[in-house]
């Protein structure tokens, strides 16, 4: 199965993708998750985001486009994919769907994920990370069961740099400029589903299994 998962920053694309990459059985492959590997490990493409990034802006196009057109021409990405965080602008989509046409590939559907603007900053600023595993929680809504420690492998739990409240404004306003127009895009090519992330975690992926035809309950 070829998905997008889109929505503005903290919709809950990341905590959706980490339980349906191993339900649908595709890679999980987030441009966010790309970028900050490389920063960690000091690449030539991590400094290249870092500046970007810290300022809540968009990485350009032909970075991003790049990275990806290698990401899925990989071989675990002959059985499908779950994009999480791209395409973020129009060239980009337009930028994919040639990618996925020069190997016969389409997309069987693009699910929306849809927060209220004023639910969002509090969700990015509790937000904490796993540095291990990548798991996401949040110090309210999902906290773990040992304050400060990961569930599942025990790793140290950090807050992202770009989880801070002025550059959260910047990233909510750079989603509704260049990333929102998506919607109609998608929308007319008729593979938009609208998902109401404003409910618990569990029933944002019930209602995602509904629309993809799976009852997982
Ligand atoms: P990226 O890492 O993709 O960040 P983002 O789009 O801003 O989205 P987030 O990861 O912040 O949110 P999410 O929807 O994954 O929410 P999550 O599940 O974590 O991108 C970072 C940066 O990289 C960009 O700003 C840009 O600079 C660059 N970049 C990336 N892709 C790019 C591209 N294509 N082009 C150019 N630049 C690019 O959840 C958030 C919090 O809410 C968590 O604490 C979670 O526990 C909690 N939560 C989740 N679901 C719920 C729920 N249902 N109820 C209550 N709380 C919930
Ligand atoms: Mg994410
Ligand atoms: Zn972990």
């Amino acid at each position: 199965m070829r998905l997008l998962l889109m929505g503005p920053p903290g919709a809950g694309k990341g905590t959706q993708a980490e339980v349906l990459t191993s339900k649908l059985e595709v890679p999980h492959i987030s441009t966010g998750d790309m970028f900050r590997k490389a920063i960690k490990e000091g690449t030539e493409l991590g400094r290249k985001a870092k500046e970007y990034m810290d300022a809540g802006q968009l990485v350009p196009d032909e970075v991003t486009i790049g990275i990806v057109r290698e990401r899925l021409n990989e071989p675990d990405c002959a059985k499908g994919f779950l994009l999480d965080g791209f395409p973020r602008t129009v060239p980009q989509a337009e930028a994919l769907d040639r990618i996925l046409a020069s190997t016969g590939r389409g997309l069987d559907a693009v699910l929306n994920i849809e927060v209220p603007r004023e639910k969002l900053v509090d969700r990015l600023t509790g937000r904490r990370v796993c540095r291990a595993c990548g798991a996401t929680y949040h110090v309210l809504f999902n906290p773990p069961k040992a304050g400060g420690v990961c569930d599942h492998c025990g790793g140290e739990l950090y807050q992202r740099s770009d989880d801070t409240v002025e550059t959260v404004e910047n990233r909510l306003d750079v989603y509704e400029r260049q990333t929102a127009p998506l919607i109609a895009y998608y929308r007319d090519k008729g593979l938009l589903q609208s998902i109401n992330g404003d409910q618990p975690i569990g029933q944002v992926l019930v209602d995602i299994g509904r629309g993809l035809g799976r009852d997982w309950v």
